[in-house]
This record gives C-alpha cells, structure tokens and sequence, in this order.
C-alpha cells in the first residue's frame, strides 16, 4: 500500500489500549495500523514518543463578543495556531446569537470568521433569544447543516434566556439529536450578592469570586437537570467548578440521566487567592464561574479520576489586561465591569498531561478520553478522537519526559498574559497533524492559514436516552399529548 506518511516506532493509545504500532495514512486518513508499515513519502520518527488523538477543544470563545459585546484577542488564526501547539487537531468554539440576530445570519458571521482556521472546527450555538422561529425554523436548519450542540446560559442578562426558554430549547434539542450545554449558575443569587457587595464598597477584583456562591452554581445546576429531565433531553453542563455542582452530576449519572459535564484546568490549578493579587492584577483570574479553593481543587481532581467528568475544556475567553479587554470599561473599575474569562487554549492539554498523567492522577487511556474521544462522541465528530483504521489523521505525537515551564510566548494566541506563566509541565504535544498534514512540528507551525474545514457533526443516539416523567407518559396522564 502507498502511504502519503507513516509515523514509526510509536507507542499508539486509545482510550481502550497502548501498543507499539506504526500508522500509515493516505489522503488525509489513517489506512494501516500495524507492527511495521514500510513506505510512505513522509515518515516520522515517533520513538520515545505516545502517539494520541489530537485533541479536541470543545469549549473556547473565538471571534466572539462576549455577552456584554466585547470581542476576544483571538480570532481563527490565532485561536487554532495556539490550540495547535497545545496538541489539538480540532475545536468546536462557540457561535454567539445575540438578541435579535438569526440563527442564519450568526453562522454566516461565523463561517467568514473560521475560515482562516488552521485547524478543522464546528460550532456550539449560543442562544439568546429563542423566538418562534429561532426555535421552528431557524435551529432546525443549523442541525441540518450538522451544528448539532446548543449553548444556553441561565446568568448574565443580556443573555439569560430563562426556565421557560430553556425548556423550548430542550425540546428542540431532543427532538432532533442535539445536545443542549448549559451555563449553570443561578442570575438572581448573584445580582443580590452583587448588590450587597456594591452597597458596602467591596469593589476590588477579589470580590468577584465572593459574588458568584458555589450555591449559585450548585442550585442551577440542579434546576438544569430538573428542566433537561422533564423534557428527557440530553444536556452537557460547562465548566463545573464547586464539589457540590460536581456530585450532583455524578449522582444523576449513576441514576441513568443523560448528562454529561466538564471542568477546566483552571478550577484545578488556580484558586481565589489568584483574585487577590496586588492593584488590579486579580483581574486577569476573573472568570465565571469563579477561582474556588484548594478543597475544591481536590474534590475535582477526584471527580476527573472517577469518571463524572467527560471531558477537561479550556473555556478560553482571552481578554487582554489592557483597554481592548480586562478593562474596557475602564482601569479602575468594580469587579463586575471587568470582562470575564482567562486564555488557556494553549495550555489545557499540556497542564492535564502533566498534573494529571505523570503525577499518576489519571491513566494514559483517561487523558486521550478527557482529551479528545469523549467529546468526539459527545458532540458527534464521528470522524474524529481516536486512532483506527477509516478516521481522519488528526494525531498528537507526545514527548512525555521533557519538562518546561509555561511562558506565554509558548501560547502562540494574541494574548499578554497567561494564567499559568511558570507552571512547570513535563510533556510537550511534539507534532500534531490534522487530516494528516503536519501542523505543529518540534515548535515550529507548518500550518498555511485557512486550511482547516468545518466538520458537520452527527445528531446524538438517543436509544435507551434517559427516562418519561410521569407527567407526560401518556400511559398514567389521563392520556395527555404535551
Ligand atoms: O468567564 C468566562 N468563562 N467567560 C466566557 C463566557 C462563559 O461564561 O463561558
Ligand atoms: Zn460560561
Ligand atoms: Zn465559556
């Protein structure tokens, strides 16, 4: 057989095995996996080294305003180079509907945006005004089209769609085999706290992570659950970051709801102290959720270990500490007029390589799962997330010995600052290929901007999805049809 490149003397992991294997890949797509392919008109040499899916980032901000309408320091380009050397072959970033846009003309904004991508992409959609036919026409066109994941947050005002609204959406989702992702914390817990604080004079940056209770993370979670089971849809709940948000999702796992959730790497690495930092410096942590603690981080490591996370996410939201991002409004304002969200596109895998592989936290088969194959079924990238026969080449070649520290120059994004600047991290994403072209290779991009696709997303298999409340099981409602 003719191999466009064969990667040699590897060992390959998936999420179910770790053997020595070369891989050949032809157009774009892995053809052989064996003990040795001879050939191919490139061979890379991955001796010493893990080979793994390349990873999947299903959670980053990318050319989007944020709800309060300022726009991220990272485009397409920037946004998947960075990505890139952070061992991701592709992402699926948001898509914003702010109020009164359609669902149409959000895409095509965002099509135009993609299409400098080095990487292959789809979108989440965000959904901030669900009317009549954003819901019957609009959203079933955008499923059509394989963007088959909806955003909905129940916090920030201008996008909170509320109960009602979200279980229209729910119900759009279940209809057509969409997941619905959710946003949960609890809006008027935090207006209330917000106002407490601003009547005593609690203005600084650290006061944003006493704002936002785990409570109102924990309650709005639940109620997500609530509104996704009395529709019996499924639902993904972004960026958990309290132990009590994290086992009520392992609880409502274990009792057969359809749920799925992530945590990011800030929750597990950095805590509110971070927000406490001299003069506004606090503010380059702020983020929502907020920073929590150090029994927080523990709690979270354990939920990661013991499964009830599918996937670790960036939630990269990069706004700079100048006047284009962090302090748009202003150097020396309160807390909430600062812009929300910390970069980490970059770092994601690395940083959960390191804390969670070589410190033994996680197995080798977890990571590529946390990294990649479980999002890759989650989100319907059937194409995608594991190494077999018939996928597309999208590979990550790990050095798991070299150990460097985390400068933000290693980002590769539009940023000025990283969250992480000087972790130490062993493991280095050496080469990552994408459809089989090389993109990152020892440090150096190979990638031509635009070259990568947008990947349309299969619906979820919902047999023997979650459960009917009795309430609209036609068997014991007195026959109702809602
Ligand atoms: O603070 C954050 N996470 N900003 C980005 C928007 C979001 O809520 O995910
Ligand atoms: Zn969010
Ligand atoms: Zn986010």
């Amino acid at each position: 057989m003719q191999f466009d490149t064969v990667i040699h003397d590897g060992t390959v992991v998936t999420t179910s095995d770790t053997v020595k294997a070369d891989i050949g890949i032809t157009d774009g797509r892995i053809t052989a996996i064996a003990e040795r392919l001879a050939g191919g008109a490139q061979r890379i040499d991955a001796g010493g080294r893990l080979v793994l899916p390349g990873g999947i980032e299903a959670h980053a901000h990318i050319a989007q305003e944020s709800s309060s309408g300022v726009m991220g320091a990272d485009g397409y380009l920037s946004g998947s180079i960075s990505a890139a050397f952070g061992g991701n072959s592709s992402f699926i970033p948001f898509a914003a509907q702010h109020r009164g846009q359609s669902i149409d003309e959000v895409i095509s904004t965002y099509d135009a945006r993609a299409a400098e991508s080095v990487l292959d992409y789809s979108y989440h959609l965000i959904i901030s005004d669900p009317t009549p036919e954003v819901l019957n026409d609009q959203l079933p066109r955008a499923f059509a089209r394989g963007i088959t994941s909806f955003k909905v947050f129940m916090t920030y005002d201008m996008m909170n769609i509320g109960d009602g609204g979200m279980l229209d959406i729910l119900t759009v989702a279940r209809a057509h085999g969409a997941i619905t992702m959710v946003h949960a914390e609890n809006n008027d817990m935090i207006k209330w706290m917000n106002k407490r604080l601003a009547n005593a004079g609690l203005t600084a940056p650290k006061y944003h992570a006493i704002s936002r209770p785990e409570l109102a993370e924990e309650e709005a979670i639940n109620r997500a659950i609530s509104l996704a089971k009395l529709v019996d849809a499924p639902l993904f709940i972004v960026h958990v970051s309290t132990a009590g948000g994290a086992a009520i999702v392992q609880r409502e796992i274990l009792a057969g709801t359809r749920l799925f959730a992530e945590t990011c790497p800030q929750y597990l690495a950095l805590t509110r102290d971070d927000l406490d930092r001299p003069g506004m410096e606090g503010a380059k942590y702020i983020c929502s959720p907020p920073l929590r603690d150090t029994a927080t981080q523990d709690a979270l490591w354990r939920h990661v270990q013991s499964g009830t996370f599918t996937s670790v996410s960036s939630d990269h939201a990069p706004y700079r500490y100048d006047d284009t991002g962090k302090f748009l409004n202003g150097r020396d304002v309160a807390y909430p007029k600062i812009s929300n969200g910390m970069p980490g596109i970059g770092a994601r895998l690395p940083y959960l390589f390191s804390e969670g592989v070589v410190k033994g936290r996680i197995s080798l088969q977890q990571f590529v799962g946390l990294s990649a194959s479980n999002a890759a079924r989650t989100f319907g990238m059937t194409q995608k997330g594991s190494i077999a026969v018939g996928l597309d080449a999208d590979i990550a070649i790990w050095d798991p010995e070299t150990t460097r520290k985390i400068t933000l120059a290693d980002q590769h994004d539009n940023m000025d600052y990283t969250p992480f600047e000087g972790m130490e991290l062993t493991g280095v994403p050496e080469t990552v290929l994408n459809r089989g072209a090389v993109i990152v290779h020892k440090g150096q991009l190979h990638a031509q901007k635009g070259q990568g696709r947008f990947v349309a997303r299969a619906p979820m298999d919902l047999r023997g999805a979650g459960h009917l409340v009795k309430e609209r099981d036609v068997t014991v409602n007195f026959g109702a049809k809602i």
